[in-house]
């Protein structure tokens, strides 16, 4: 799969290890920047970056990281299409693809150990969506954003 993965300052510390998660499972890596951490960069343009990569074909999916996962994943679900999942554990990266079906994750660079991103990439990118039960629940949302976007 492609994947795309952009950061803003906060989320830098952590790239390399989504990257390494990445590289890993033989994925090609969008890397959309930002390529430091010592540059202030406004995480809104970093999630735009990736979500829009992931909407128009460009990557598969997308990971996203900024100091603690929110802002980033707020700016990427104003794109439409975009099921950004904001993941702090193992468990929730699972749920992300298994039941919400999300295309995107976010994580945080000040509130994950690079070690728990590398896992949450991993387990995000392994695991498939259920379907079932959660299709209609997943249709419901696209539904949501068909009415009000
Ligand atoms: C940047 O200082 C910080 O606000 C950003 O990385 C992120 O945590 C926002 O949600």
């Amino acid at each position: 799969m492609v994947i795309a993965v952009a950061c803003d300052h906060g989320g830098f510390a952590v790239k390399e290890a989504c990257i390494k998660a990445l590289k890993e499972r033989g994925d090609e890596v969008l890397d959309l920047g930002t390529y430091n951490g010592t540059e202030s960069v406004d995480y809104p343009d970093y999630g735009l970056k990736a979500a829009l990569a992931v909407k128009n074909g460009q990557a598969d999916k997308g990971i996203v990281l900024c100091g603690t996962g929110i802002g980033i994943s707020i700016a990427a679900n104003k794109v439409k299409g975009i099921r950004c999942a904001h993941v702090t554990n193992v468990f929730c990266a699972q749920m992300a693809s298994e039941h919400n079906n999300a295309n995107m994750i976010a994580m945080g660079g000040r509130i994950s150990t690079p070690e728990e991103v590398y896992e949450m990439t991993k387990v995000f990118l392994a695991t498939s969506f259920a379907g079932g039960r959660h299709e209609k629940r997943v249709a419901k949302i696209t539904a949501i954003e068909d009415g009000n976007f």
